[in-house]
């Protein structure tokens, strides 16, 4: 509840923001020059924030989409800002195998460094259906794809920690909903079962396998001395397109509560950056 008051109010907390607090605020002052990151679904919503204001602190950030026509849009609305923002565009869609292994073969050689992941696309609530590979969508896109993701880049991440000193970070954005979840947590067994389907649960049960994905990999990065940490965030709640399943009530009601994407709560931010 005390999420809810502060979130509603604005009120700041101990760290001096609060879900009124904008992304350029809380980076005021970073400079992001030697950063390269890459972030999944950044061409809408919080992922387009989140791309736009690292741009903005010099980051050189790869925007990774399934849709490359509204990654040119993001990239130019970034360029609006400042012409000489790095900024690319790559496809990749999360819940194909192929088009995972494909971008990260892509990526690679490009021969850049890889600081930072993000991975931050996501599909919420969407009727029962079947991803190419024949898996539940919301757990194709939301975990599989980003595990598959996450663990082709590893040794990249790890190379850049090592050669630059900075410490590499992996960031899912996971939510709240990961508490609402089937009786038995996570369906491994039954990923697939369209009659126990429901569309809540299994975004739930999506969260809560990038919560335990990112702890797990945490205590390994932890275990083998690597200097790269992963978390998961919650974002708060934030009218984006996500919502497009979502009921009318659900929208109009996360209209009145809800930030714009430019307003992400500090904590997540504080995440992102260790502040
Ligand atoms: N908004 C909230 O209140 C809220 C709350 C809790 C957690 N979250 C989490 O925050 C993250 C971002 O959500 P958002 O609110 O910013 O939603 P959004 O605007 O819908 O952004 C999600 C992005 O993911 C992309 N995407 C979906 N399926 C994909 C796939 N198969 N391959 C590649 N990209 C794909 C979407 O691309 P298309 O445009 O092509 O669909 C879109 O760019 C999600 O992980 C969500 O679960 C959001
Ligand atoms: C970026 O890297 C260069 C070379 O290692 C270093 O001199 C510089 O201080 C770094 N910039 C920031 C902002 O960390
Ligand atoms: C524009 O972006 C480039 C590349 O990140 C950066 O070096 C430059 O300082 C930025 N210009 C301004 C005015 O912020
Ligand atoms: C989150 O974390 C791990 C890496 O820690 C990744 O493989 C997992 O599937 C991720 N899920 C999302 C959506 O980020
Ligand atoms: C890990 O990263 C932090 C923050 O960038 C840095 O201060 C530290 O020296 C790094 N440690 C190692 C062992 O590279």
């Amino acid at each position: 509840m005390v999420g809810i008051f502060s979130l509603v109010t604005g009120m700041v907390g101990p760290s001096g923001f609060g879900s009124s607090t904008t992304a350029e605020q809380v980076t005021e002052g970073i400079d992001a020059s030697n950063l390269t990151i890459i972030i999944t679904g950044g061409a809408s919503g919080i992922g387009l924030e989140t791309a736009r204001v690292l741009a903005l602190r010099k980051a050189h950030v790869i925007i990774a989409a399934r849709n490359m026509e509204s990654a040119k849009e993001a990239k130019q609305l970034i360029l609006e800002d400042n012409e000489s923002a790095r900024v690319d565009t790559m496809k990749l869609d999360l819940c194909s195998i192929k088009s995972v292994r494909s971008f990260v073969e892509n990526f690679l050689a490009l021969n850049l460094p890889l600081n930072i992941l993000i991975n931050n696309a996501g599909v919420m609530f969407c009727p029962f259906q079947l991803s190419q590979d024949g898996i539940e969508m919301q757990f194709a896109t939301n975990h599989l794809g980003h595990f598959l993701l996450t663990n082709l880049l590893l040794d990249k991440m790890k190379q850049t920690a090592k050669s630059t000193g900075i410490e590499g970070r992996i960031i899912n954005l996971s939510s709240i909903a990961h508490t609402y979840t089937y009786e038995e947590g996570i369906r491994l067994d039954n990923i697939n079962d369209q009659i126990g389907y429901s569309d809540k649960k299994a975004y739930g049960q999506s969260k809560l396998a990038n919560i335990l994905h990112s702890n797990e990999l945490s205590r390994r990065l932890k275990e083998e001395g690597v200097n790269i940490t992963a978390n998961s965030v919650h974002p708060g709640v934030i009218m984006t397109p996500l919502m497009r399943h979502s009921s009318l009530l659900m929208r109009s009601c996360n209209n009145m509560l809800c930030c714009s994407a430019s307003k992400l709560e500090r904590g997540n931010w504080e995440v992102l950056f260790g502040l």
